[in-house]
């Protein structure tokens, strides 16, 4: 993980930059800055690079990287496939040669194309002149761009400053690569951007409506594009129309019974394959420091953070531990609460907690559930099952200070419920019982799993199962087609930022391309059956995939969202809706 920064500006215009974005971009990459400008040959351009290195494995490589030819790669990514890199060879360094022998457009985007993994870059080629720069194709790398006549800044994160109107932000389109001719540029007001999009149904839009102003974006003459790393989603329909909804809850046995009678079994021993193979490249990090932990998972219990869990066991050498990180929010408590009375309260069955425990939030006891799970699968592995409590004053601290600039430019209620639940639960700093008490811990894993991915293409969400039910299957499809397309403005970007303001890198083995063209080629019957019950019908194949890797009772958990399940969202006025703009993320500059 990097923070990349990148200021295109006409060599005229005084020098200077907002300084507000400098703290969350060397958060991002604490482990070295550096700054290089770069100016036109006789053209009127400057162009300021500047990157914050967070090391992962291997030498470290300082960035901006110059190669011998003055080209310059400003790189916030991970190889995981697709160009070799040897094991004694740094990722940034190969990339930076591969691009270096690039003469024409056709040959950058080829390179840029073949690479398997996250990425957000920007490239200045020198001898032709000009700047490239995008995200992958799912837009699992933040990068944020904002126009004003003469000038285009690009950054993996910003913040809300005096020097700038946070409006002016906008997530850069996981549409494809842009290039930006420099000598045009010192002869214009506007930034005229030349596209090379995804060939990909599925890519988000650059219609001039959705652009800022001060920026015009074209399709480059020649019709090149970059050839997309998955297929399009499959579309078959069955040959019957399936079964009307039951509304029963179903058990594991009823799951086991369902999936024995179905093709299924064969189906989810091929997902684990290559899902596992995506976990693996996930978690190649550095040899932990003795004792602690150098992979995380954000977790709730829930499916997708199980079968992750249950995937890097397979993966991370049995000695080192695994830290699982999960958030809770502080209840209220309950009005007509009383602790003496409790215990002989009607409905406090034997299993009733005696006392009121604020942090039992329905997160924390799905993850104590999983924990037990999880040791019943692995008995040696030192699970650190990492309660991570949040007090409303400490949110409101660490919003105000820190999640606010990270969200930006999204704005919504549940971007800032998300966020904050992300935010403290990648910290991860809490408790871990030991021998009956809690013991202050601090995980120090720099690579965070997460589900995120899961719900889009198995049909997770409760909104599918209402598509589902009001016009079918096919609705539901174009559903999930659009909801690929979207992930990246939606969710990772914003989920990028606030991970890395922890120093740590976020990633997400349910968007492994592998993994996705896998689920893409298939139909959608066999991934979801919305006839069945919620907690079985939604995300069926990864349920069956989860009991074959011997998980049980958490395989039929219905999905429970991290803002109701982390109990954020009940903190804040409950009236709002998620989709409001979220007026605790504004700041009085621009608070109207
Ligand atoms: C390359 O170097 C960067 C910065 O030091 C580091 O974060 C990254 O993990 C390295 N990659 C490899 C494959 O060694
Ligand atoms: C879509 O799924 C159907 C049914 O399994 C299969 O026959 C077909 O080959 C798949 N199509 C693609 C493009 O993968």
């Amino acid at each position: 993980m990097c923070g990349i920064f990148c200021l295109l500006s006409r060599s005229a215009a005084p020098e200077g930059r907002d300084q507000a974005v400098l703290e969350p971009l060397q958060r991002r990459g604490p482990d070295s800055s550096r700054d290089v400008s770069v100016t036109g040959t006789d053209s009127g351009y400057r162009c300021l690079f500047s990157a914050h290195v967070l090391h992962m494995r291997g030498l470290l490589t300082p960035q901006p990287l110059q190669d011998a030819a003055g080209n310059v790669l400003l790189w916030n990514g991970e190889i995981f496939g697709g160009l070799p890199v040897d094991p004694d060879q740094n990722d940034t360094a190969v990339l930076s040669q591969r691009l270096q022998a690039c003469g024409t457009a056709a040959e950058i985007l080829s390179v840029l194309s073949a690479v398997r993994g996250p990425w957000a870059f920007v490239y200045h080629q020198r001898a032709a002149e000009c700047l490239w720069f995008g995200r992958d194709f799912f837009g699992r790398r933040s990068l944020l761009w904002s126009f004003a006549a003469g000038t285009m800044t690009l950054t993996s994160v910003a913040a809300h400053s005096p020097a700038s109107d946070p409006r002016s932000w906008q997530e850069v389109p996981a549409a494809g690569v842009f290039r930006v001719d420099l000598k045009e540029f010192a002869r214009s007001d506007s930034v005229s951007l030349e596209i090379f999009p995804w060939d990909h149904p599925n890519i988000p839009s650059t219609s001039p409506e959705s652009l800022p102003i001060y920026c015009l974006v074209e399709t480059n003459p020649a019709g090149l594009a970059m050839s997309a790393p998955v297929p399009p989603l499959n579309e078959s329909l069955p040959a019957s129309s399936p079964d009307p909804p039951t509304e029963s809850r179903l058990s594991v046995r009823d799951l086991d019974e369902l999936l024995a009678g179905s093709a299924r079994p064969d189906e989810a021993k091929r997902l684990i394959r290559v899902l596992s193979e995506a976990v693996r490249r996930r978690v190649q990090a550095p040899p932990p420091l003795a004792g602690s932990a150098s992979v995380a998972v954000l977790f709730s219990g829930g499916i997708d953070s199980m079968v992750l869990a249950a995937l890097a066991d397979r993966h991370v050498p049995a000695q080192h531990p695994i830290d699982l990180l999960n958030v809770a929010f502080r209840l209220q408590e309950p009005k007509n609460h009383n602790k003496k009375r409790n215990k002989d309260s009607p409905n406090s069955g034997p299993t009733a907690p005696r006392t009121f425990s604020p942090f039992d939030v329905p997160d924390r006891l799905t993850g104590r559930a999983g924990l037990e799970e999880l040791r019943g699968l692995n008995p040696e592995r030192r699970w650190n099952f990492v309660e991570i409590n949040v007090t409303p004053e400490e949110l409101q601290e660490a919003r105000r200070q820190r999640i606010r600039h990270l969200v930006l430019p999204l704005d919504s209620v549940l971007d800032d419920s998300i966020g904050c639940a992300i935010w403290f639960a990648a910290r991860g700093a809490g408790t871990v019982m030991e021998d009956g008490g809690p013991r202050p811990f601090t995980s120090s894993a720099k690579v965070v799993l997460t589900g995120i991915g899961a719900d889009e293409q198995l049909a997770g969400y409760s909104r599918h199962r209402v598509r589902f039910q009001a016009a079918g299957l096919r609705a539901l499809l174009a559903e999930l087609s659009m909801e690929l397309g979207r992930i990246s403005s939606r969710n990772l970007g914003r989920d990028d930022r606030v991970v890395g303001d922890q120093g740590k890198e976020a990633r997400f083995p349910y968007l492994d391309e592998d993994v996705v063209s896998h689920l893409s080629s298939l139909p959608v019957w066999l991934k979801a059956d919305l006839s069945l019950p919620r907690g079985v019908g939604e995300k069926l194949l990864l349920r069956s995939a989860a009991r074959q890797l011997g998980l049980g009772p958490s395989a039929v958990l219905p999905k429970r969202a991290v803002q109701f399940g982390s109990r954020v969202a009940k903190m804040e006025d409950r009236r709002e809706k998620a989709s409001d703009k979220c007026r605790r993320l504004l700041t009085g500059f621009w608070l109207k």
